[in-house]
């Protein structure tokens, strides 16, 4: 492996959030979903912006690159595997849907593929074009960013090709491939279908049915569609699946007609999103127990769209089943990439670079200058402050709801502090006047918390070391009333534990908040307003801000009041 080797990762799979990363030796440098700068949301378009900001961020020219690593199967890897299934008609139900990814793949070489389509934008490079297997790259992603010697992996999506859920055995830098359970047998596959079914958007809604969730109640049987505790699981797929009779054919037979979407939500729809979510919950710990026995470690890491279910990720780290996990930020297939960038550390029995992630602070950031000089585009009166955390803190607490603006910004789907909407936990309405006012979403998805991660323990019964809102915890009965405006109706939250020498800014507005509160937590949500992508640029800040209900935006060093 030569001195400085410079890899770019990229995730494009014409399905959603395709993204791109650069590592230098092995280390990440930058990351960014295309969606941020396209203003696209989940868009899954070649991600030319994405790649773009990367080489600009880098000062890296194409000509540099060394490797550049697709987290897709190449598509002879794809039709191999097909041809094999069809020899052995070993899984006719998944054989065709293997042929359509086959087709799938073949027609984005052949009119929009990758390879080409870098060549084309970003001139000739003698970098190695390299394909690497879907869920492998999500594997990767998982165990290279744990910080764990030894862990047992779990990827569970949609589909990746044909893979939809895997296990792997990580150790000594390396990964062994243990079991691959194929498409259409897919748990994401399985709450996609009833997400749309539920009246939302399928592979971007799943957070609004299991926010849903707890408002219902036990009784819908499903088993006539999963049956989430089958050695480890089995989805009944052809159930599922639009047929002659219509869409949810099947599904409308047994439990009624399926939801229109923005209609209002009916106590049946409550129950069904309960029994999905219960499903899903139940399936995930039936695949992550055999994991841990076939591996016989206490250690596990998690990736693929179906981990960024904090809820069933939370019920894993509460079980006692293992000791440790990291569940990688960026589990959908944005986070793909970063996974790819290290597949060459694998080359001729090599290992992968292994550093514990603690923030997901990778992407661009606008220096004061740049942020000056769009608040003087658009004539707005501002002030510099002199200390913004204590501002905002001070704003906060007089119950203002924040846009907050600051460094670089968050890769993966979770604010943390650097493109946030902030306010005032412990106001009961604030739950409310948020999801009115500013982001125009449903009234039952609830808020997050960011702590002081010393203060956690005080607030939450687990995941007190949570720095990317990706597992659920129990809120502590005392301090329900305290924060009510963060805890769900179930009595569980969704922490961040902000820690003072990751984000130094962040961490001193939520203590400052707490000198004058008594409580260091704030309400923090995406800066975005409903169905748009995080804000990327100061001029996207600026437009939300005015497009919303927000009082003040903190943007850089400055303050800008309505
Ligand atoms: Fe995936």
């Amino acid at each position: 492996m030569k001195n400085c080797m410079l890899t770019l990762g990229i995730n494009y799979s014409q399905m959603h959030d395709s993204s791109a990363c650069l590592m230098r030796d092995g280390e990440l440098v930058f990351a960014v979903a295309e969606e941020r700068i396209s203003r696209a949301k989940h868009d899954a378009r070649f991600p030319v912006n994405a790649i773009r900001a990367c080489l600009d961020f880098g000062r890296v020219k194409a000509s540099q690159l060394d490797e550049v690593c697709f987290g897709w199967q190449a598509p002879g890897a794809a039709f191999r595997h097909d041809l094999k299934c069809y020899a052995t008609r070993k899984r006719p139900a998944t054989y065709l849907n293997g042929l359509n990814s086959t087709l799938h793949f073949l027609s984005m070489w052949h009119q929009d593929g990758g390879a080409k389509n870098f060549a084309q934008s970003f001139g000739e490079t003698k970098a190695r074009m390299r394909f690497v297997g879907h869920h492998a790259a999500h594997a990767i992603s998982a165990y290279a960013y744990s910080g764990f010697e030894e862990a047992a992996v779990v990827v569970m999506d949609g589909r990746g090709a044909w893979e939809a859920t895997s296990i792997w055995h990580a150790r000594y830098g390396r990964l062994e491939h243990l079991l691959t359970i194929p498409f259409p047998d897919s748990v994401g596959y399985f709450y996609s279908e009833f997400t749309e079914y539920l009246g939302f958007h399928r592979n971007s809604d799943e957070w609004k049915v299991m926010g849903l969730a707890p408002y219902g109640k036990p009784g819908v049987n499903l088993r006539e569609f999963i049956d989430p505790q089958a050695g480890p699981y089995k989805v009944h797929a052809r159930k599922l699946v639009a047929n002659g009779a219509g869409p949810f054919a099947d599904i409308v037979r047994r439990l009624g007609p399926n939801r229109v979407p923005e209609s209002e939500i009916e106590e049946r729809h409550k129950d069904v999103a309960y029994a999905v979510q219960d499903a899903c919950e139940l399936a995930m710990m039936s695949v992550v127990k055999m994991a841990l026995e076939k591996t016989k470690t206490r250690n596990l890491c998690l990736a693929g769209g179906v981990a960024l279910n904090s809820k069933a990720n939370g019920k894993i780290l509460a079980s006692g089943l293992l000791e440790r996990m990291f569940v990688q930020p960026a589990a959908s297939d944005d986070g793909v990439a970063l996974g790819a960038a290290l597949a060459p550390y694998l080359d001729s029995g090599g290992q992968l670079p292994n550093k514990a992630m603690r923030h997901a602070y990778f992407g661009p950031e606008f220096e004061d200058e740049a942020i000056e000089s769009a608040l003087r585009t658009y004539k707005l009166k501002y002030t510099r402050a002199s200390d913004v955390a204590v501002a905002a803190a001070e704003l906060l607490a007089k119950g203002k709801i924040l846009g907050w603006f600051q460094g670089r910004m968050e890769f993966g789907p979770r604010a943390l502090g650097s493109r946030s909407i902030l306010a005032d936990p412990r106001d009961p309405e604030m739950n409310a006047k948020v999801n009115n006012a500013v982001k125009f979403r449903e009234w039952w998805r609830p808020f997050a918390p960011s702590m002081k991660k010393e203060a956690a323990a005080e607030f939450v019964e687990s995941a007190t070391d949570s720095p990317f809102m990706i597992l659920t915890a129990q809120v502590k009965p005392k301090k329900r009333s305290v924060i009510p405006a963060v805890t769900h109706v179930d009595g569980s939250a969704r922490p961040q534990t902000v820690e003072k020498q990751i984000n130094p800014l962040f961490w001193r507005l939520i203590d400052d908040f707490g000198a004058r509160t008594g409580v260091p937590v704030v309400l923090n949500t995406s800066f975005n307003l409903r169905g748009e992508a995080i804000v990327h640029t100061p001029t996207d800040a600026i437009r939300t801000f005015f497009s919303s209900g927000m009082d003040v935006l903190v943007v850089g060093s400055f303050v800008v009041e309505k």
